[in-house]
């Protein structure tokens, strides 16, 4: 089961055997584009975990004064900035988790393919340098395409040398955070107990929510299925036109990377019972990469959790099948273009 975010661990303190709640801060993580709207707020919840000993934060721009203001947050981890390329690989040495959610975001009327040009180079020059400094690291790729972004690095890390499926993530829980919002809306549920696995990808009718396998058990119509399909799938959307011009979601968007570091941190502190939805390199179906539940682990992903695409709807099967083509091209284009580089 999912539990919440910042746990605290209770250890043994001393011999006069009395325990206390103690934050147990051991790891360091990594934030790539600290200075920009999602690293910014992402940045600060990372710094109230206790499980953070460091915080290195890197952009190419304004990232002193990020640091500066959260380093005087009176929670554990020790923030330090770097600037530009040539302090990437001192930001990245010994890195338990590296984020990265640099790049443009989208603009009104912008699908996220659009970002393509521009993010993924980006994304591809972020992760040679990963793979020279930390390669062992757990990678969150939060940058769109997503979709492609994750295939890029997979293809830059395995030119490296260095590629671990298991490792590496396209940072979904978005499309959770609003599955779970927008169904305990609809149907006057109680927030924190509600669970909805979404699969697929990261990009309109890629988001695929798994309404039956909603948590706790559920029924819809077919009417409030399909409404609440689309509206998870439009959901940055929704966010992109509200913001006229001014970006995408940066706020949520921080709270679902957090939630997605801290089941990763708990996974490498050893908690045995950990689950996010995440986009990784898997089996589940014909195609290489699938968002879909997964059980994570000290060394990455433990297990694809294949019930979840069992048993599924008639809709939401024939979603599944519609969804394919569009990411198998996304997944084909981000290969293509880290396969050019070499
Ligand atoms: P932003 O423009 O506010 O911030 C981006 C930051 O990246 C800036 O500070 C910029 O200086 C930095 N940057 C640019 N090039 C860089 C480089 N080479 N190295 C390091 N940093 C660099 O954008 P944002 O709103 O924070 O969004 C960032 C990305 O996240 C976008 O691509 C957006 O589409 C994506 N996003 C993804 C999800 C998701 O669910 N996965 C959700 C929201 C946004
Ligand atoms: C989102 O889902 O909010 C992000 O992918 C940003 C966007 O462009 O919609």
């Amino acid at each position: 089961a999912l539990r919440g975010s910042f746990a605290l661990k209770v250890q043994k303190e001393n011999q006069s055997s009395q325990y206390h709640l103690q934050p147990h801060a051991t790891f360091k993580v990594a934030v790539l584009g600290a200075a920009g709207g999602i690293g910014q707020p992402l940045a600060l919840l990372i710094k109230m975990s206790p499980l953070v000993s460091a915080l290195n934060l890197y952009d190419i721009a304004n990232v002193k004064g990020v640091a500066a203001d959260l380093s005087h947050c009176n929670t554990p981890s020790q923030v330090l900035d770097f600037t530009g390329p040539s302090e990437l690989a001192n930001c990245l040495k010994g890195a338990n988790v590296v984020v990265i959610p640099a790049g443009v975001p989208r603009k009104p009327g912008m699908t996220r393919d659009d970002l393509f040009n521009i993010n993924a180079g980006i994304v591809r020059n972020l992760i040679e340098a990963v793979a020279d400094n930390c390669p062992d690291a757990f990678i969150h790729v939060i940058s769109n395409p997503v979709n492609s972004t994750v295939p890029i690095a997979a293809e830059v890390l395995k030119q490296k040398g260095v590629y671990d499926p298991k490792k590496l993530f396209g940072v979904t829980t978005l499309d959770v955070v609003r599955a779970n919002t927008f169904v305990a809306q609809k149907k006057n549920l109680k927030l924190i107990d509600v669970d909805v696995p979404v699969v697929g990808g990261h990009a309109g009718i890629t988001i695929l929510p798994l309404l039956s396998k909603t948590k706790p058990s559920v029924s819809f119509t077919d009417e409030e299925i399909q409404e609440l399909t689309v509206r998870i799938q439009n959901a940055g959307t929704e966010v992109v036109e509200a913001k006229a011009g001014a970006g995408s979601a940066t706020l949520s968007m921080a709270y679902a990377a957090a939630r997605f570091v801290e089941s990763s941190l708990r996974a490498l502190d050893g908690d045995g019972d950990v689950y996010e939805c995440c986009y990784v390199q898997s089996d589940l179906t014909e195609l290489p990469f699938l968002a879909s539940r997964v059980k994570l682990g000290r060394q990455g992903v433990e297990a694809l959790i294949t019930s979840d695409l069992q048993g599924l709807t008639e809709y939401e099967q024939k979603a599944l099948e519609t969804l394919k083509p569009e990411l198998k091209a996304s997944i084909e284009k981000g290969l293509a273009f880290a396969q050019k580089q070499t």
